[in-house]
């Protein structure tokens, strides 16, 4: 058995449901549950006798002990963060809380369970913690791509307290010698994402026929993966990764934002005709400390795990897009109360530049 974190949000719930359709091994998910958490993002499996669901926080040691103690998981995959950088700007405390003290309380219950544990299950026991390509700061345009070996230098307050939580995984592997696994990747689009990212945001406003923000200029590059491919490396990195090491994650596809926004607007007239996408794009001010550039140099994962990435963008943004148009309902149930406020807060001050 393993114990997933935040096995509710975006990611999470892709891994879970892939992890139970691959005929793996039973896996309890804790989860919080905040904006971000949906139980219905699992509903498909809510019935799986091999799936235990716990709501509840990464910090709370009781429940985190009690977890270890009666379910004895063979490894713990940390996806459990807030995730959103405007959010980190707008109020930074629930980012140190969660994925800094979140983490130490986790890592620290962590510890304690696996110095408790007998050989073999000591040996193969594993911690890996889901972390983003932003720890590493902003490259120029002709930069060369983020490799493990570039310095971290995080600019926004949530990329501050990823590193910071990276920062603990390798001491108290270093320290304490627990097998930690570290897995810095690049942005991710797919199904189940919250619309207040990118790429599902620009899906719900063109359907809606409200504006489509782009910031600044809309020149600054993602690398984008679908999230599908970050699910099996993370599954690659489990099972084969070496305790102590980090690796990148990357999709090869490297997209202005404008780039990505033009082709969600030609999908849609394609797939929902009858309104001018391109028509709704509206530059607005920049976010405060923008990162220009990420890019992801996937040399070690290919080489010590046979990993890349299968879907290309083009692919991957097309199912993207089919599954927003196929699951409205799914949108409806996340948009409403506490969604607004995000919009109107952060989108109502951006004047239209
Ligand atoms: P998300 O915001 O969609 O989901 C986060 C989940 O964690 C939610 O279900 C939420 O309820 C849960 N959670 C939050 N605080 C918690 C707490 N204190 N205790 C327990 N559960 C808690 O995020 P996501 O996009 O799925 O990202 C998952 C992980 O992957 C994060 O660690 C993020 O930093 C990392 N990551 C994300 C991306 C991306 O593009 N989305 C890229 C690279 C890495
Ligand atoms: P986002 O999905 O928030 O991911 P991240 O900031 O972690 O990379 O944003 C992706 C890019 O899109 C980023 O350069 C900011 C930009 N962006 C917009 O232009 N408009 C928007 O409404 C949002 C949410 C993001």
């Amino acid at each position: 058995m393993i114990l997933v974190t935040g096995g509710a949000g975006f990611i999470g719930s892709n891994f879970v449901l892939d992890w139970l359709a691959r005929g793996s091994e039973p896996l309890v998910n804790l989860d919080k549950l905040t904006y971000a958490g949906n139980p219905g993002n699992l509903a498909a499996v809510e019935n799986d006798p091999r799936l235990v669901f716990v709501q509840g926080d990464i910090a709370d040691r009781a429940l985190v002990t009690q977890l270890l103690r009666d379910h004895q998981p063979r490894a713990v995959v940390n996806f459990a963060a807030e995730s959103h950088v405007d959010r980190s700007i707008d109020g930074p405390g629930a980012f140190i809380q969660t994925n800094v003290v979140g983490t130490f309380h986790l890592l620290e219950e962590v510890r304690r369970y696996w110095q408790g544990l007998a050989e073999p299950e000591r040996g193969r026991f594993r911690f890996l913690h889901v972390s983003t390509d932003e720890v590493y700061g902003s490259l120029g345009r002709e930069d060369p791509a983020f490799a493990e070996t570039t310095a971290y230098a995080p600019n926004s307050p949530y990329s501050a307290s990823k590193a910071a939580s990276d920062h603990l995984i390798r001491a108290w592997h270093h320290t304490y010698g627990l097998p930690t696994l570290t897995s810095n990747c690049s942005n991710n689009y797919g199904p189940r994402q919250f619309p207040e990212k990118l790429i599902p945001l620009m899906i719900h406003n063109a359907l809606q026929g409200k504006a489509l923000p782009v910031y600044g200029d809309g020149a600054n590059v993602r690398d984008w993966v679908y999230v599908e491919d970050h699910c099996d490396a993370i599954g690659a990195i489990l099972a084969r990764g070496r305790p102590g090491e980090t690796y990148n994650i990357g999709g090869n596809a490297e997209k202005t934002n404008l780039q990505v926004v033009h082709a969600l607007c030609d999908l849609l007239a394609e797939l929902r005709p009858g309104t001018d996408y391109r028509a709704l794009i509206t530059f607005v001010t920049d976010r405060p400390g923008h990162d220009l550039r990420y890019a992801i140099d996937g040399a070690k994962i290919a080489r010590e795990l046979g990993w890349q990435p299968r879907e290309s963008f083009a692919s991957g943004l097309r199912k993207t897009v089919q599954w927003y148009l196929a699951n409205q309902s799914w949108v409806n149930s996340v948009t409403s109360g506490e969604y607004q406020q995000w919009v109107d807060r952060n989108y109502a001050t951006r004047a239209v530049a």
